[in-house]
């Protein structure tokens, strides 16, 4: 397929962005439950990945020290975890303060109630006791976040399920901003034109698929109906304007993300309750070889095998829920059986799922120390990074500034 956004570097064919909340080192969860597909996704994506360092001040601002110092810890387990400086542009939040440009500018459109209604704002205000949340900063959190993802025009957006409502939001707002800003009368006249220059054939296809979506909300009439036009070889103004026009609102200035739910396994932690620091059963991402094996040597098993030769059920232990993650079929069968027959011990049981857990964090282990050891690799990334996120913030800010008339 031959797109015609190639022409314009305004709409990116496919770019990724996302990021994390500084809120200290990471564990095994944070890696299955994002860090893993955030690597598979730089394949084939333009990946951005930044440290939401801002957002980690909406309920932490009363512990700078801890805002700070994960940071730099969060990027280190990043790099580690294979988040790729030469493929994926990484940063830091507040090292591009134009994210605050566009958060206070989109927040003059944002109705009160879209906010109020969040279900995570809702839910959280009643949860956490011990803070004090009733701060500006704490209901804007889904507004810096829209911000955060439509200032790099981005198609997908890889969270788990509890940011879906924010990443719906962040939609709500660009829809919002495209149906105010890009709807002058130019822009209309121009669309007409362009509809009526469609050969009769495609215009049917076109406002078929495009009906369907909107009418019934079939995501793979918007697909195709979008393919149409990227096959059309259109100018690249054109194509924001009918592109807008698929959505229902008004030109692309601000283009409409998607989320990517990731369907994972919770992460067990070494008790077998969800993987959690609060918990205290976490394995984290840069443990040693030595805390690996002496956090997993005290995971509890099944409590009928109090002896060496009782026997137990795989079923009633955590062991072997990390063993269905880590272990190959041979070794689950030989953990099964074992297990079920006393032919094995629990320590032999676990002295195995160490080595494997061990192998899998080896090169985790290499790729940090080059980052430990010289901070100055470190620096070199963030740089690299601040440099390319600040060119495209600058591009779509620019835009919004001028439609907002505050460009001079
Ligand atoms: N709210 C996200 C979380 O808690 C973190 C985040 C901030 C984010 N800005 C983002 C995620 C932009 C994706 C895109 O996990
Ligand atoms: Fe758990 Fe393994 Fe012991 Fe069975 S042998 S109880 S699976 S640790």
């Amino acid at each position: 397929m031959e797109g015609n956004t190639s022409k314009s570097t305004y709409l990116p064919e496919t770019r990724v962005i996302s990021g994390m909340r500084a809120s200290g080192k990471l564990h095994l969860g944070h890696y299955f439950g994002a860090l893993q597909n955030w690597v598979k996704l730089q394949k084939d994506h333009q990946c951005f990945y930044f440290v939401a360092n801002w957002h980690g001040l909406t309920t932490h601002y009363q512990s700078p020290e801890v805002v700070e110092e994960s940071c730099m810890d969060m990027l280190i387990d990043w790099l580690a975890a294979g988040v790729d400086p030469q493929k994926s542009v990484i940063f830091i939040q507040s090292q591009i303060p134009q994210h605050a440009e566009l958060h206070l500018l989109l927040s003059m459109i944002t109705p009160l109630s879209w906010l109020e209604r969040t279900p995570s704002y809702k839910d959280q205000r009643e949860q956490i006791k011990d803070k004090d949340l009733s701060t500006y900063g704490f209901l804007g959190y889904p507004l810096l976040q829209s911000a955060d993802i439509l200032m790099y025009r981005s198609t997908w957006v890889p969270v788990g399920e509890d940011q879906a409502a924010h990443i719906e939001i962040t939609r709500e707002i660009a829809r919002r901003f495209n149906h105010i800003y890009g709807n002058d009368d130019k822009t209309k006249q121009r669309l007409d034109q362009l509809l009526k220059s469609m050969s009769g054939e495609e215009q049917k296809i076109f406002q078929a698929k495009r009906r369907s979506y909107l009418e019934q909300g079939d995501k793979s009439g918007y697909a195709d109906a979008r393919e149409i036009l990227l096959n059309g070889n259109y100018d690249p103004e054109d194509l924001l304007i009918l592109l807008g026009y698929l959505d229902a609102t008004g030109k692309v200035i601000l283009p409409l993300p998607q989320a990517l739910i990731g369907e994972f396994a919770k992460m067990p932690g070494t008790d077998g309750r969800k993987m959690s620091k609060s918990y205290g059963n976490t394995i984290l991402l840069r443990d040693s070889e030595d805390e690996i094996s002496k956090k997993i040597k005290v995971m509890p098993t099944d409590p009928a095998r109090v002896r060496r030769n009782d026997k137990g059920n795989p079923e009633k232990c955590p062991v072997w829920e990390w063993h269905k993650i880590y272990s190959d079929d041979d070794t689950r069968k030989w953990v099964d059986e074992g297990c079920r027959s006393a032919g094995i011990g629990c320590l032999d049981c676990k002295k195995r799922l160490s080595d494997r857990v061990c192998a899998e964090q080896k090169p985790f282990l290499q790729r940090a120390t080059v980052y430990q050891d010289d901070k100055a690799q470190l620096i070199n990334v963030l740089e690299d990074g601040r440099a390319k996120a600040t060119e495209e913030a600058e591009q779509t800010l620019k835009q919004v500034r001028a439609l907002m008339g505050v460009g001079i």
